[in-house]
């Protein structure tokens, strides 16, 4: 059983400890469309999640994936708290830990919020998405809907294209793909490639070079919240050079799979005819965000450490 207090990133976890995640999301996934196999395995368990910034899939996915397992789930709505007033990350965190809050789910703009939060509370603390640092359970998801589809990691070729500088998604799946014997490669405009040579992982602003041979194909969206000055001139050359659409696909496996963390871009990261074409597993990964999600909230709660 996963033996440890907080989840805030790939680069800290073992291969094992992902396997394990991935193994129970496999009998959580079936839960999520039969009500009739749900168990209340984490009955008595409070969670709740601090979004301080905006989020449809990830805030919603673990609001369902606690009450699939019989959890009492609320959000803190971080705009309408005490928050706006001025209190502090771990004086909010404190407040929540008296209040007998057991897993606290945390999204924030800052790199390491989550740790500083997971430092000065007894409750498990999952990190949500930090800054350009991590996004552990988006990565997760991806991995288990790559396995499902791909069965083994080993050998494959994984393209990651498009705002590699200020993606957390891109830094976990990079940390979590590696430990599982999976090739990666970066591509995008130079402007956003910086700092990723510090993965140890090939980077390009050449897509057609990224993208030869892969098994999948991922896509990112361009973070222009995180973006302080303009990375490239505009959306259609951006579009024309790193766009993920039919003819840069005649590069890759005939059976790639299309990912997406979401929200996308429609038209600009990929054509939407690539989106909603047979090689998408987008809205899987959505899915399978609740599935991974709700053997995240068990395998902490039920796991070793408090
Ligand atoms: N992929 C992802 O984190 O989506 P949300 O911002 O909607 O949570």
């Amino acid at each position: 059983m996963l033996n440890r207090k907080d989840i805030l990133g790939l680069k800290d976890m073992t291969k094992e400890e992902i396997l394990e995640i991935l193994e129970t999301a496999k009998e959580m996934k079936l839960r999520i469309d039969d009500s009739s196999k749900r168990v209340n395995e984490i009955k008595g368990c409070s969670i709740v999640s601090l979004f301080y910034e905006n989020s449809t899939r990830t805030k919603t996915s673990f609001s369902l994936a606690g009450k699939y397992l019989g959890a009492t789930v609320q959000d803190l709505g971080v705009g309408t708290s005490s928050v706006k007033k001025g209190e502090s990350l771990i004086d909010t965190g404190k407040t929540l830990d008296q209040m007998g809050v057991k897993i606290m789910i945390m999204r924030h703009s800052m790199t390491g919020a989550p740790h500083i939060l997971a430092k000065n509370v007894s409750a498990h603390v999952i990190n949500a998405g930090d800054g350009s640092n991590e996004h552990p359970t988006q990565a997760l998801l991806d991995l288990f809907t790559i396995l499902e589809y791909k069965k083994s990691f080993e050998g494959l070729k994984i393209a990651i294209i498009g705002d590699i500088s200020h993606s957390r998604v891109a830094r976990s799946n990079v940390f979590g793909l590696s430990k599982l014997g999976a090739t990666v490669t970066l591509a995008g405009p130079s402007t956003l490639l910086g700092g990723s040579g510090l993965l140890g992982v090939k980077t390009t602003p050449d897509v057609k070079e990224a993208v030869k041979d892969a098994d999948i194909v991922m896509g990112l969206r361009i973070q222009f919240e995180r973006q302080k000055t303009t990375s490239f001139p505009d959306l259609a050359e951006y579009r024309e050079l790193f766009g993920i659409n039919k003819e840069i696909l005649k590069y890759a496996k005939k059976n790639v799979l299309i990912m997406h963390p979401g929200p996308v871009n429609r038209g600009i990261e990929l054509s939407t005819d690539i989106i909603d074409g047979e090689n998408s597993v987008i809205n899987i990964q959505v899915k399978n965000g609740v599935a991974v999600r709700m053997a995240i909230l068990k395998l902490l709660y039920q796991g070793g450490q408090k």
